[in-house]
């Protein structure tokens, strides 16, 4: 069967709007199309591919583990879901962890465990979820109705009520809608998809703290922000603020799905037998997978790493916008970082995309004025310096129209 883009119109919902390239195999952080065509990927497949495409340490626990057990249920459990876990638990604050499939499930249980810890706790009147206006915490139901983009939430009916929405960085409009009825503060410890958005230091910990004066849990999603994307293994890590409950996906599995919910015993008691489970979840391929990732960024020079890289982008977009003008901001933290257009372009950035994709750079955007880079953290500098290359024919392609 000849596979072209036409036949996504054909036989797919029409959800997505994928490019016209088709990627069928990657190495590193090169990609190559069904043409040859090779690209530098500094997508990372939306930061999930944190240690590029077919890492060897990944490929070796895939294959062992495709070789032994595939899948149990959760009517038992299994070896490497328990391995994981446990490094989980000395990797972070938390002593429970609860494995999904994805972000959007992670953060799904952490507002279902948020909401009976509450009930249990404190009764019925304690429903309330804050959350922040551009956040983004999934697709289920519930996570689009706590994320902040009404686009993403209308239009499917009644929603889960008792969701308020603050604005980031404003702590005052914490302060306006948080009480004793309030169970949960749910956050992204850096905004993504709303626009490579960082917290100020006392944003965090007044979160924290108007938390404790009203009993209610703070919740990090750290689906994008984990995994040492932003140089630290948590975000929270380098934040310096500890969460009560902490979702963490996409880089976990390093390109296979895999989520997590992490947080203490004593919350963690709420979400007792039968009150929430997945058929997939801790499935022993993905969690095999996952262990591997943790022992690879759970490194010292792999993290550093990091930083020296956020250094070389940084550097070299600013070379860029100093011949071309088209960033008003740099922005981000490690290997999350955002390219914010000027007035010039606002609105342009799918076609500063596009026209990458064309000079062989796959990229992200973040909302249609910022231009996203979540590449893998172990990136070579030959490719980051000849991506930047590709990046500035892409810009000055733009620019000349
Ligand atoms: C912060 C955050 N939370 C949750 C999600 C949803 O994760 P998934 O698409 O794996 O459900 C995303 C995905 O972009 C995300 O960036």
């Amino acid at each position: 069967m000849q596979v072209t883009r036409d036949l996504f119109d054909d036989v797919m919902v029409p959800n997505y709007a994928p490019s016209a390239i088709i990627p069928v195999r990657g190495q590193g952080s090169r990609v190559w199309d069904q043409n040859d065509k090779e690209y530098i990927d500094f997508a990372g497949g939306i930061a999930v591919s944190c240690l590029g495409h077919c890492h060897p340490a990944l490929v070796q626990a895939l294959t062992e583990q495709g070789q032994k057990l595939w899948h149990l249920s959760n009517v038992m459990t299994n070896e490497p879901a328990l391995r994981l876990a446990k490094k989980l638990t000395e990797l972070t604050f938390a002593d429970k962890v609860y494995f999904a499939n994805s972000g959007a499930e992670a953060n799904e249980a952490a507002l279902k465990l948020a909401r009976r810890w509450a009930l249990d706790v404190h009764g019925e009147h304690k429903s309330q979820i804050i959350s922040f206006n551009k956040s983004f915490h999934g697709r289920t139901f519930f996570t689009v109705t706590v994320g902040g983009q009404t686009a993403y939430s209308d239009g499917f009916g009644p929603k889960p009520g008792d969701i308020a929405h603050a604005d980031y960085n404003d702590l005052a409009s914490v302060e306006a809608l948080i009480s004793d009825n309030t169970c949960a503060v749910m956050l992204e410890p850096l905004q993504g998809e709303g626009g490579i958005i960082s917290p100020g230091a006392d944003f965090i910990k007044g979160v924290r703290a108007l938390c404790d004066k009203h009993n209610a849990l703070m919740i990090f999603d750290e689906v994008q922000t984990g995994v040492g994307r932003t140089g630290a293994m948590y975000a929270y890590q380098y934040l310096a603020v500890t969460p009560d409950i902490l979702t963490t996906a996409k880089a976990l599995g390093g390109g296979f799905p895999i989520g997590a919910m992490l947080t203490r015993t004593e919350i963690a008691k709420h979400l007792k037998v039968g009150t929430h489970g997945s058929t997939y979840g801790g499935n022993p391929l993905a969690c095999a997978v996952a262990e591997a990732v943790l022992d690879v960024v759970d490194n010292s020079e792999v993290l550093a790493g990091v930083a020296q890289r956020e250094q070389l982008f940084r550097a070299g977009l600013v070379r860029i916008n100093e011949k071309y003008n088209v960033f008003s901001e740099i922005r981000g933290k490690g290997l999350l970082l955002g390219a914010e257009l000027n007035d010039t372009y606002k609105g342009q950035a799918k076609t500063f995309l596009n026209a990458a994709a064309e000079h062989g750079l796959m990229c992200l955007v973040a909302g249609a004025d910022v231009i996203r880079f979540t590449p893998s953290l172990v990136i070579p500098e030959q490719d980051i310096a000849a991506g930047l290359q590709r990046f500035e024919q892409a810009v000055a392609q733009v620019v000349k129209g």
